[in-house]
């Protein structure tokens, strides 16, 4: 789908998926975060939304979390589903091809948790948004954690570039970027508990982003 005035996102991220990587080879220090977090509350079933090219998700399979994970990039699920049978990670993985602003076609209360790092901060209204978080909610067990990512108001990009909208930014790059601030998280987090809303800095390529990591627990 294609904002308005702006490059088609989905096809954008099938081009960049053609370069291998884009994100680099290791796990991002959310993703490592959250592995500790997840293997303290006996998290063991994950659904990762907006996977990209898996650098967490062979991280969570490696330490035999089992994952389902979601992408509306065709190049991105193409190269999840080799990758992860050239790395014999493909057991307790299943990958699927889905447009999340289409609900998530999963079963009610079936996950212990659900990881998305730089998802929500994609091209999403607010309404779009407010609407998969409820779908995750509705895929979560009583008490199941959704872990996000998202850049916020102190990103050296807010506010830069070409405006798309709410608070949504075109980058040179093609990339259309959604920014946070802590009162836009609250609104979005009904029927959650917030456990921490906390900033940090994503220091993988290409550059230096400012996010808020969020931990929800399911009410
Ligand atoms: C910034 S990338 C992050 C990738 C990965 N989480 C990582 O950190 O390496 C965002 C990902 O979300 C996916 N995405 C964006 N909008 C989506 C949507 N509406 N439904 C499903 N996936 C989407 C993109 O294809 C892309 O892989």
């Amino acid at each position: 789908m294609q904002g308005p005035g702006g490059k088609d996102q989905k096809r954008q991220w099938d081009e960049t998926y053609k370069q291998k990587e884009f994100f680099g080879s290791e796990p991002s220090e959310l993703g490592q975060r959250a592995l500790q977090i997840f293997k303290q509350r006996g998290v063991r079933k994950v659904l990762e939304l907006g996977c990209g090219q898996g650098r967490d998700t062979w991280l969570f399979l490696r330490n035999g979390l089992s994952v389902t994970a979601l992408d509306y990039s065709e190049t991105g699920v193409c190269y999840m589903r080799d990758r992860s049978e050239e790395l014999c990670l493909d057991k307790d993985f299943v990958i699927e091809m889905q447009d999340a602003r289409k609900g998530i076609p999963l079963p009610d209360a079936s996950f212990d948790a659900v990881y998305s790092h730089m998802f929500f901060t994609m091209e999403l209204t607010e309404s779009e948004v407010a609407a998969i978080m409820e779908e995750c909610r509705r895929v979560l067990r009583p008490g199941g954690l959704n872990m996000y990512s998202v850049r916020n108001f102190h990103d050296p990009h807010y506010g830069k570039f070409t405006p798309r909208g709410e608070d949504m930014y075109e980058n040179p790059m093609g990339f259309v970027v959604h920014f946070f601030d802590e009162a836009k998280i609250r609104r979005l987090s009904s029927g959650y508990e917030i456990e921490w809303i906390r900033e940090f800095d994503d220091t993988s390529p290409p550059f230096v982003k400012k996010l808020y990591e969020v931990m929800l627990r399911k009410v």
